[in-house]
């Protein structure tokens, strides 16, 4: 059974003067079920992650790179969130995406218990305002629901996200150096994180 976070909106205004409007600034996170993406939310999610990409976050891709390849990114998931092999979590504002993270469920016979978080990015406009601490926990309820009792990433080391990981219970394994290629070519450490639900 997949969650839907009625009680997980996050009813935290982006924009902080409305804080006594309607539920019109909510930031609404929740889950994508069965791979349900609307061509614009795809367009949403490749448009985030090109911006992320191209302010030189440590996600996967390097320069040169752009909204296709982007989209193409999120298209080849697809068929991995429909089968529930991953889940998928949205930070809504207006209906707009301007957050996700994912957690990768399947996992090898002997480590069922575990689970991979991956691809946590906010939009550089909706920054610093508690999106991506409120996709974590969310994500935390679905692995729970999952019966998942180990989260385990890698980010990259003494980034924004290693500070919120940490922030979130998450204990550093160890580092491994010269782990990824940073946007201008240098090769940057990884911290490899887990957390025991
Ligand atoms: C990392 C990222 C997801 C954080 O998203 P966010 O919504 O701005 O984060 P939050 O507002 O929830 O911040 C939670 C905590 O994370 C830490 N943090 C977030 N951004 C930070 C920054 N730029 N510098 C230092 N610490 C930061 C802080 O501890 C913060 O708590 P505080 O605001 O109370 O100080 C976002 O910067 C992003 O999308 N970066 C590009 C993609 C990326 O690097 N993803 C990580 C993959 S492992």
């Amino acid at each position: 059974m997949r969650l839907s976070f009625p009680d997980l909106n996050i009813l935290q205004p982006v924009i902080p003067e409305a804080n006594s409007m309607s539920k019109q600034n909510e930031v609404v996170v929740s889950e994508v079920c069965d791979g349900a993406l609307s061509a614009d939310d795809l367009n949403q999610l490749a448009e985030m992650l090109d911006q992320a990409v191209a302010q030189g976050a440590s996600i996967g891709f390097i320069p040169p790179f752009g909204h296709q390849q982007a989209l193409a990114f999120w298209l080849k998931l697809i068929p991995a969130f429909t089968s529930g092999e991953r889940r998928l979590l949205v930070a809504r504002l207006n209906g707009k995406i301007i957050g996700t993270v994912q957690l990768a469920v399947s996992q090898p016979a002997n480590g069922i218990h575990r689970a991979d978080v991956n691809k946590l990015m906010v939009h550089p406009d909706a920054r610093r305002l508690g999106i991506a601490r409120s996709l974590m926990v969310a994500i935390e309820l679905v692995a729970r629901s999952a019966g998942k009792t180990l989260l385990v990433l890698d980010t990259i080391s003494g980034g924004a996200a290693e500070s919120l990981y940490t922030s979130l219970g998450y204990e550093i394994s160890g580092r491994i150096p010269a782990y990824a290629m940073s946007t201008d070519g240098e090769l940057e450490p990884t911290t490899v994180m887990y957390k025991i639900l």
